[in-house]
């Protein structure tokens, strides 16, 4: 670089710069997600960004287009491979695979790790996210897969949404490997269909029909693959269809009526064992899922002993940011202070001062205007930071200890002492 050329200010392609009024609606999102996941007993783990790089690539815990596309990998000083986190559940896996002998079960832990993955960057997609990750571990019952389900309708309705603003679509691995089974497919037949499904939504009717017929080869198979896909088939004759309904069943008597089965959601990644699921807005401006999880009943078995059957869901903050907008649930008020105080002139910063500090020991949020100009110019500062009520401290405030609190919003104004002020 020349001496002339001058460093970019823009971060790099896909992650994020948190202004403070993004933070203050990034830290809104994680108090509210942290809030119910606690309020269901759910315990808060976390863990280092940097993992070694065979977590993702193991038999089972793969998935390829992410292990091959999406993640950013490099060597270390060392010569260890190791990854930026990409999703979080490989991770968990390993820590409670770890210490299962001192863990009581089952668990419900949670945690909002920031992860990685190398996208093209677009609406509800960067290189950078977080992710609310819930997960209980140790249960094989479908109440728990259903308590999963209803804790991510609750988080939402814990910002505000209506049950008519998001839809929540389950399907059951163990159903589509019953399907698979009985149509005799191959791995790459499996795979192949399987991955065509994954992305049914972003391609066309046509394509997803001729690609399928190209997969399955048979005209019987493959209409009996239409069928399950427009929700004709009869897959009510399959045992795994029944435990299914269990679980959406189980939601509807929780007050979960907005789950409904949808053959076509399948999750990209290869460790669900049965439950799959989905949350999607009803706004059609918004159509990426807002989270999507699943039962993962063989992921602890990568790093020895008998598996401990899990099942959890992964929220993104970026798409929730976008639903909350589009719904218009995003607060007022999410940012700012409580007080501005204000001195006339640079003699009474100190007496200002001493009242900031009798506010914050009064358990409110101030500050000392130090904006080295008129009144005016504090108070339209006071107001760029978003602070509720001013008071001005000048002369005739220190002779007769009588202060002037005025309220932004609406001009409205009290006076009395500084303790008056405070009650
Ligand atoms: P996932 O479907 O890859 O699942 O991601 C879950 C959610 O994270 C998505 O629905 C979306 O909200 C958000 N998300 C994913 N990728 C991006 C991205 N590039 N930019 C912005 N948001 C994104 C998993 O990661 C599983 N590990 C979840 C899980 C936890 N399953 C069981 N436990």
């Amino acid at each position: 670089m020349s001496k002339e050329q001058k460093l970019s200010t823009e971060s790099y392609k896909g992650v994020r710069d948190f202004y403070p009024e993004d933070m203050a609606i990034q830290r809104y999102i994680f108090d509210t997600w942290a809030k119910t996941a606690e309020s269901f007993g759910f315990e808060r783990y976390d863990a280092s960004v940097l993992e070694l790089s065979e977590l993702y690539k193991s038999k089972g815990a793969e998935n390829e287009e992410m292990v091959n596309e999406q993640t950013y990998t490099f060597i270390d000083r060392g010569e260890r491979e190791v990854t930026l986190r990409p999703e979080m559940t490989p991770t968990v896996a390993r820590m409670v695979a770890g210490k299962r002998r001192e863990l009581t079960f089952p668990l419900r832990w949670y945690s909002i790790p920031n992860l990685f993955r190398y996208e093209r960057p677009q609406r509800g997609r960067l290189r950078e996210h977080w992710q609310l990750n819930a997960d209980i571990f140790g249960s094989h019952s479908s109440m728990a897969d259903a308590e999963i389900i209803l804790l991510a309708s609750e988080i939402l309705k814990g910002f505000g949404a209506k049950k008519s603003d998001f839809e929540i679509r389950v399907n059951s691995r163990k159903l589509w490997n019953a399907y698979c089974d009985s149509w005799k497919l191959s791995d790459d037949q499996r795979k192949n269909i399987s991955g065509l499904v994954d992305r049914k939504n972003k391609i066309s009717g046509e394509e997803f029909i001729s690609s399928s017929k190209t997969i399955l080869q048979d005209e019987t198979i493959h209409q009996e693959f239409c069928a399950l896909m427009d929700g004709t088939s009869s897959a009510q004759e399959k045992p795994e269809h029944a435990e299914l309904m269990n679980v959406i069943e189980s939601l509807h008597a929780l007050g979960v009526q907005s789950a409904t089965y949808d053959p076509t959601i399948m999750r990209g990644f290869n460790y669900y064992t049965g439950t799959v699921f989905e949350i999607f807005d009803t706004n059609l401006d918004n159509r990426r899922s807002l989270l999507g999880g699943g039962r993962y009943d063989n992921l602890t078995g990568l790093f020895g002993g008998d598996p401990i059957p899990a099942v959890g869901f992964g929220m993104g903050d970026v798409t929730m940011r976008d639903f909350l907008e589009s719904h218009s649930l995003l607060p007022q008020n999410l940012q700012g202070v409580d007080i501005a105080v204000i001195p006339m002139s640079e003699e009474y910063v100190a007496p200002a001062e001493k009242i900031a500090a009798t506010t914050r020991a009064a358990g409110k949020k101030a500050y000392v205007s130090l904006a080295d100009k008129k009144v005016g110019e504090h108070i339209k500062q006071a107001e760029a930071r978003h602070a509720r009520a001013i008071i001005v401290v000048g002369e005739e405030e220190i002779a007769s200890g009588i202060f002037t609190l005025k309220t932004l919003a609406d001009g409205s104004t009290t006076t009395g002492s500084i303790e008056d002020l405070l009650k």
